[in-house]
């Protein structure tokens, strides 16, 4: 056990500093980790996790996150996001099936003193570009939670042995704080399912996860995305209390797309596109507004004209976007 943390420890203990207390705990766990003693870094996990407050507000500065043992490499990556749901262009159930994920979260006491079980999985569905980021994004921030962001692929250590140990480090890890934690691509652990039947040890992983996300009960949301909901199959879904989908922009959300992207500058040509726009993903709209805005700019204007939205839209449509 590095000397270093130790003395952190104490020093914070001294100054009543619980933030500097809770990153030297997790520095001499990761250390315990990489020496592999698994068994007393699981121990030290689940005391640091018994103490973890579950205020939104308990978590200032946050604690790096796990490493996989053979890359080295974070298996998430923390984030404080600054995207609320207002910023979002959204068909109205899916505002309002976010917002009241929001809600509930904030009044996750509440429900706890009523014996109400918390609703604490939710899972993003649609295709690319429509979203599914920046609403975990925006639930992170209206909820004032940093976002943990670990992509499912990632977790999959090259050694499937090891992946177990991930997965428990992570979950462990999203139970020392209330974090939002994102599980971006979740589709691949479908595609996995697939494969598995004839892979035992890829099965005993698939459930792995399976298993982690049904045991978590700690302070964190946890939100999952994918793209492809037909790869999911029944017991994929079943994990999650709300399934919120975010579809293609309809003609009149791009619109609002434009006019927030645009701010009236050259917005009469733009709107011409938006049929051709309402066939793709936000992300058209938005890499088309940029476009036209940076064509203007590059030759020397700061007005957008016809010119610039012509050129946008022959760029957004050779483009693919699915
Ligand atoms: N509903 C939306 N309102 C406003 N902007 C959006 C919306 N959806 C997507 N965008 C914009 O499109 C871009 C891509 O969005 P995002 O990364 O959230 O999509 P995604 O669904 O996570 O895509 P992928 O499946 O590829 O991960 C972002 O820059 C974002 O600003
Ligand atoms: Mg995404």
């Amino acid at each position: 056990m590095a000397g270093r943390h130790l003395r952190d420890m104490i020093a914070a203990y001294g100054e009543r500093d619980d933030l500097k207390f809770r990153r030297a705990a997790q520095a001499i766990i990761q250390e315990e980790e990489a020496k592999r003693h698994t068994v007393l870094a699981k121990e030290l996990r689940a005391v640091l996790a018994a103490n973890a407050g579950v205020g939104a507000n308990d978590v200032l500065i946050t604690p790096d996150p796990p490493v996989d043992r053979d890359s080295s490499l974070p298996l998430a990556r923390v984030t404080h996001p600054d995207r609320l749901l207002g910023d979002l262009v959204l068909a109205e159930p899916t505002r309002a099936a976010l917002g009241q994920i929001v809600n509930e979260v904030r009044n996750w006491p509440t429900l706890d003193r009523a014996g109400l079980p918390r609703r604490n999985r939710v899972l993003l569905s649609g295709p690319p570009g429509c979203g599914k980021t920046s609403a975990a994004v925006a639930l992170a921030h209206e909820l004032g939670r940093p976002l943990v962001t670990a992509r499912v692929e990632g977790l999959i250590s090259s050694y499937l042995g090891e992946t177990a140990a991930n997965l428990a480090n992570l979950f462990a890890f999203a139970s020392t704080g209330a974090y939002v934690l994102f599980l971006d691509e979740f589709d691949s652990l479908g595609k996995m399912r697939e494969d598995a039947s004839d892979h035992g040890e890829l099965r005993r992983v698939v459930n792995a996860v399976l298993q982690q996300i049904d045991a978590y009960s700690g302070p964190s949301l946890i939100v999952a995305a994918t793209n492809h909901s037909q790869v999911l199959d029944a017991a994929l879904w079943r994990r999650f209390d709300s399934v919120v989908e975010l579809g293609l922009p309809t003609r009149d959300q791009v619109l609002e797309l434009l006019r927030r992207q645009l701010l009236g500058n050259g917005l009469a040509d733009a709107v011409q596109h938006a049929d051709d726009l309402a066939g793709l993903p936000h992300a058209a709209t938005e890499f088309f507004a940029n476009s036209a805005k940076r064509h203007a700019l590059l030759d020397g204007r700061t007005s957008i004209d016809s010119s610039d939205v012509s050129f946008a839209a022959a760029e957004v449509m050779s483009r693919p976007w699915s």
